[in-house]
């Protein structure tokens, strides 16, 4: 058999256009608030994705290798959830954690659907994973997730039913009340009887998680100050890296919040803009949020989801909710 011929999978491509950021307005204005901020967002150029790819190899970085684990000890009752069904992965990036619910539903493969930001990322990954499942059914998707969408109207997916996919506790960048819009969202989008599995940090001692945000080789101190790079870079600003440095603490409202320090009374200058730091002034660049099983439910209540399942590691750090919608 020719090689062309034992390919049985197809990708289906689909370029919705998502808006693009305006980088420049975003940034000036989030630097002209009270408290300065800039969206979590702007963090993953390609060198701000490539630290984060060593944050999650971090051994104190747990979070990463913990949902794997949970993936992996539940794959079999995870499996009976999606087969038959249409699993829709939010954020899809390289397709990695996807493969470990493949690889149990096997060979009865879901229809997959990868929703990415990322034309090339998607393209690339969506490409990888059918060569790696010969008989899986892909299409991908290029559009913003995190703004309410819509499935393309075609045969595969319509009338099935939906399994959304949204691993690594990537919801804890939003404020608990922007969570409950965007469970709404995502229920707009998976119809009734649709499911959600969706991965959420745990509470814990500020011993354990303090050091996932801050390790002491300094991997998120470099993804937090390469924001700093990239606006040096893309607007021409001239922030000196030397007078700036990470800091990360645990809030006990429940949420790690991540800044850039100033450390003196400084000015930088972006596109003919001064902005004035005190010295110790603070640049918000994340808050990453943890939720006790029981608060998480009652977010996914507040958006229509019926808690129906939540798996965790023995030592309670992680958590895979499985939500569903009702009928
Ligand atoms: C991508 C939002 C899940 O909050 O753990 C990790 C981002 N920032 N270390 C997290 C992050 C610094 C990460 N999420």
């Amino acid at each position: 058999m020719s090689a062309a011929l034992s390919i049985k999978s197809a990708i289906e491509f689909y370029d919705f256009h998502p808006p693009v950021d305006d980088f420049k307005a975003e940034v000036l204005q989030g630097l002209q608030q009270q408290q300065k901020a800039i969206s979590a967002k702007f963090l993953y150029d390609k060198r701000g994705a490539e630290l984060f790819d060593a944050i999650c190899t971090l051994d104190e970085y747990y979070l990463t290798r913990t949902e794997i684990d949970i993936l992996q000890t539940y794959g079999n009752e995870i499996a009976a959830l999606v087969k038959d069904g249409v699993l829709i992965e939010f954020g899809s990036g390289s397709s990695q954690k996807v493969r470990f619910i493949l690889d149990a539903t096997m060979p009865n493969l879901p229809t997959y659907v990868a929703l990415d930001i990322s034309k090339q990322h998607l393209y690339e990954s969506c490409t990888n994973l059918v060569e790696a499942y010969p008989e899986l059914q892909a299409i991908a998707i290029c559009t913003d997730y995190t703004q309410p969408i819509r499935l393309p109207d075609i045969y595969s997916i319509k009338h099935k039913r939906k399994v959304a996919f949204f691993p690594g506790s990537s919801i804890g960048n939003l404020e608990p009340s922007e969570v409950v819009q965007f469970l709404k969202n995502t229920a707009m989008l998976l119809e009734p009887n649709g499911s959600l599995l969706i991965g959420v940090d745990l509470k814990k001692s500020k011993e354990i998680l303090e050091p996932a945000y801050d390790d002491p080789q300094g991997i998120s101190a470099a993804f937090a100050l390469n924001l700093l790079v990239r606006i040096n870079r893309e607007l021409g600003a001239d922030f000196d890296l030397d007078k700036f440095c990470y800091r990360a603490f645990y809030n006990a409202i429940g949420r790690i919040e991540m800044y850039i320090v100033s450390l003196e009374t400084q000015v930088v200058h972006i596109d003919g803009m001064e902005i004035p730091f005190q010295q110790g002034e603070t640049l918000r660049t994340e808050h990453s949020y943890k939720y006790s099983v029981d608060e998480f439910q009652n977010l996914a209540d507040l958006a229509g989801f019926q808690p129906q399942r939540v798996w965790t590691d023995p030592k309670q750090l992680f958590s895979l909710h499985y939500l569903q919608l009702p009928n």
